[in-house]
């Protein structure tokens, strides 16, 4: 269950598990149902999508009824309530936010009931399926379909936990189980989603082991650091992968040319592409620097500007960047382009085709991130011999090694501490590395050489089921 599923709805990396985990998991025998809503981008979306059930009723929310549509794959199942979903965009903040996720919780459960139907695992992502292992434990505890199902919750990003106020428990139609709220934060007058997730959920992943780590510390850990060690022992950190029918520069249809490690020339003709695209005059030897981001405070956007303003006026880099998100990140990259207009672009808004040419025609790709639970772009990237600059933290850590120019080891650049010096440093360590085609293209080709694919992952996943599921007493 996910508030969003590509290719059907999509803000970033959660919407790129979706479709990909599940399709790894059933190619190795599972037969996963991925539930999201019927969002109206997802209406307009041209998709295939079949009414299988009409008026399921969910009684517990006061007799509401939802449609379920069935995508042409088999596996993509739409909780369709209007008056829910009918809206622009995926996350609004709207009043009734946690009203949305909570339908979608119950509404899983009751497809599930409705097809008689029941999974072994309930796989929960992030705050807005936050009520999932508690719903099992509780009100379906006995339901003759759901009584076996164990749950397993997913932390893709800590710092969004689906706090509201106390009053929202009602909501939850948990009767005589209220009890097994976190009665401590009621009392303060909070309820968090995330918070019941970590509580319930027979076991909880993350998206990579370093994360796994942090998140058990306070500075990481975003006020759930101790309840998150007192699970440990059920805590795992599963890296993701990558979608390689999507993201594989030997068969993309988004980028002008496709290329391989045997043929890296190739990768040329992209770049001219995107600086051509982008309005930007570079002479070859000038390093072009991508990114591709969310902007959020996640990503890093304070501790760029400046190292890449002072390498944009020495001539040395030219700079494009994708991305939307808070109003004075976008500002500042738009500041650093308006400064720098023969040699930095900055593209405001979503655009897939762009994010893919990014990945293609830059010569590294910058992702500098403050925290960072796994990160599929810094893997896009090794897979397009587009070598990253990184931080060492979360998935980044775990995905890129720092190249040494004398064992020839290594794929990207990584820099240790959140600082204009520290990501300073790991830009002129890839400027020093460039111009010296032999190397450089050594680091391309160790990074395309990783095996960041969603087969290998899945397999640990389906340790993790069997484990979860053989616990069952
Ligand atoms: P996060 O989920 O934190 O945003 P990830 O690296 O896991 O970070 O995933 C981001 C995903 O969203 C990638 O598939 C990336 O290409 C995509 N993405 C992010 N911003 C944009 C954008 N402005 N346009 C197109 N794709 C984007
Ligand atoms: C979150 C994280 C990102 C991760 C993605 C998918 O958006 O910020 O690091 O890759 O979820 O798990």
């Amino acid at each position: 269950m996910t508030a969003e599923v590509a290719p059907f709805s999509k803000t970033g990396g959660l919407a790129d598990v979706a479709e990909a985990l599940p399709e790894a998991l059933q190619g190795i025998g599972h037969e996963p149902m991925v539930v999201s809503p019927f969002y109206s981008r997802v209406h307009e979306g041209n998709h295939r999508l079949h009414r299988v059930f009409e008026s399921v009723p969910i009684t517990l929310l006061g007799g509401e009824s939802f449609d379920a549509y069935l995508a042409e794959d088999g596996r993509n199942w739409f909780i369709d309530y209007p008056r829910f979903y009918d809206r622009e965009g995926i996350y609004r903040n709207d009043g009734d936010e946690h009203l949305r996720f909570l339908f979608l919780t119950h509404a899983a459960l009751e497809l599930c009931r409705r097809r008689s139907w029941s999974p072994d695992i309930a796989h929960a992502n992030d705050w807005h399926t936050g009520f999932l292992p508690l719903f099992l434990r509780s009100t379906y505890q006995s339901d003759p379909v759901l009584a076996q199902t164990r749950s397993i919750f997913t932390i893709h990003n800590l710092a969004y936990q689906g706090v509201f106020g106390a009053e929202v428990a009602g909501a939850l139609s948990m009767g005589t189980k209220s009890y097994l709220l976190h009665q401590d934060h009621l009392r303060e007058g909070r309820l968090s989603f995330m918070e019941h997730a970590l509580m319930y959920a027979d076991a909880i992943t993350t998206v990579s082991p370093t994360y796994a780590r942090e998140i058990q510390t306070p500075e990481y850990g975003v006020g759930l650091d101790g309840i998150l060690r007192y699970r440990s022992g059920d805590l795992y950190g599963i890296l993701n992968g990558i979608d390689t029918t999507v993201w594989n520069p030997r068969t993309d249809p988004r980028i002008p040319v496709n290329y391989s490690e045997t043929s890296l020339e190739a990768k040329v003709a992209n770049k001219g592409a995107l600086l051509e695209r982008a309005g930007l005059v570079a002479s070859p030897n000038q390093m072009t620097v991508g990114i591709v981001s969310r902007l959020t405070g996640q990503k890093g956007v304070e501790l760029m500007i400046r190292p890449l303003a002072r390498r944009l006026e020495s001539g040395h880099i030219t700079f494009v960047g994708l991305g939307s998100g808070e109003n004075r990140y976008e500002q500042a990259l738009t500041w650093l382009a308006s400064t720098f207009p023969s040699s930095a672009h900055f593209q405001q808004g979503y655009d897939e085709d762009m994010a893919h040419l990014i990945e293609a025609g830059a010569d590294v790709f910058l992702m500098p991130s403050r925290y960072e639970p796994s990160g599929l772009n810094q893997m896009y990237s090794l897979a397009y011999g587009t070598p990253p600059i990184v931080r060492r933290t979360g998935g980044l850590a775990d995905s890129v090694t720092h190249y040494d120019s004398g064992s020839g080891e290594g794929t990207g650049f990584v820099f240790d501490h959140y600082t204009e010096v520290g990501l300073a440093w790991a830009l002129d360590q890839a400027l020093a590395t460039y111009p010296n085609r032999a190397q450089w293209e050594r680091l391309q080709r160790n990074g395309m050489s990783e095996d960041n694919s969603w087969e290998r992952r899945a397999n640990e996943y389906d340790h993790l089921y069997r484990k979860v599921i053989g616990n069952r007493s």
